[in-house]
């Protein structure tokens, strides 16, 4: 008996606990960056400990907008081997929020000229597998920007996440970007299994009102589910916010300048709802969508699969 419960204790304690969570899109322009950075600050505003990657490799912009001057390195040292992870995040002071929990957010700013990351060589993916590994014990939620589009690098973080927030705007080229994200991961050719769709968010960014971002919504997902047979859930929506465009002009992260604009409540209620899915508690509007396992080592090996698979048949 006691020591079931120490066994039981101890897988409690070494479970993994790390949450990752990818933020991409179909179209460019739509919000990730500004999403992403926003829900980092809220989220460590709940007292939770958060790594944000700029996984938009070689179009990095992160470190800009979250007010980070001349960031010394950046995740080009960490895939070159020149740095360890420590000496390449930017650590933030969280808003005064957060002053009784110990949420923090630090950032791993992504560098120019990096390739993709599937044309990493052997080595370099080692170094950064490596690197990423160390995350476990060190964050609660690892959240990537992932970037815009259907290439392979976005699509890898996607499909290796254990949660994908879509993003898209209220604007049928957006729409319709969207659509073909989902239809990307779906027909990818490592998806061989039910898994692949799992996780999976959207997020309606600029709405003019929750009517409006609902309606979005429901166009994706019936078109989803009439087309493909699956649909992404519907988690929330940011109001449209001219805070936002001033933020980003400042270089500041509207979340933390302006926390109760209409954009922060919106991303508030987003990174609430994602601590109780993640907390497994059903949240009023939607089902809970099937869930991929947590940790680094799930994301990793995932992230392995979906870039290994591609050079195994290009063999
Ligand atoms: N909710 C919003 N309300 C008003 N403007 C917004 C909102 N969200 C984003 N924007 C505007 O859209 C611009 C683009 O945002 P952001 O850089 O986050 O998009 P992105 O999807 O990361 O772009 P990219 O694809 O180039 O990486 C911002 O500079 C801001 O002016
Ligand atoms: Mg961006």
């Amino acid at each position: 008996m006691v020591t079931d419960n120490r066994e039981k204790k101890k897988a409690e304690t070494t479970a993994p606990r790390l949450h990752t969570l990818s933020v991409l899109s179909g179209k460019g322009g739509v919000g990730k960056s500004n999403i992403a950075a926003a829900l980092s600050f809220a989220l460590a505003d709940f007292g939770k400990r958060v790594v944000l990657i700029d996984a938009d490799l070689g179009l990095a912009n992160l470190d800009i907008l979250c007010g980070v001057r001349n960031a010394r390195y950046n995740i080009a040292h960490l895939i070159e081997g020149s740095r360890t992870l420590n000496e390449i995040l930017v650590h933030f002071k969280t808003s005064e929020r957060a002053t009784n929990l110990n949420g923090a957010v630090s950032l791993l700013p992504g560098g120019y000229g990096i390739k993709e990351i599937a044309d990493l060589d052997e080595y370099a993916m080692e170094r950064l597998f490596g690197a990423l590994s160390e995350l476990e014990d060190m964050a609660d939620y690892l959240i990537m920007d992932a970037g815009a589009g259907i290439h392979k690098g976005a699509l890898s973080f996607a499909y290796a996440s254990e949660m994908t927030l879509l993003i898209t705007t209220p604007e049928p080229t957006s729409i319709r970007d969207a659509y073909g994200v989902i239809k990307s991961l779906g027909a990818a050719a490592w998806q061989d299994s039910q898994d692949a769709a799992t996780g999976l968010m959207l997020v309606v960014n600029m709405a003019s009102s929750s009517r409006e971002a609902q309606e979005v919504a429901e166009r994706i997902r019936l078109a989803s589910m009439q087309f493909l047979g699956n649909a992404p859930m519907y988690l929330g929506y940011v109001l449209k916010d001219d805070v936002i465009e001033r933020s980003v002009k400042n270089c500041r992260i509207f979340y933390r300048s302006d926390p109760d604009s209409n954009a922060g409540i919106c991303v508030r209620n987003l990174a609430g709802d994602l601590l109780r899915l993640c907390e497994g508690t059903k949240i009023e509007h939607e089902e809970i969508p099937p869930k991929k396992k947590k940790g680094m080592r799930g994301f990793l090996s995932r992230l392995a699969q979906t870039l290994f698979s591609d050079k195994k048949q290009g063999a």
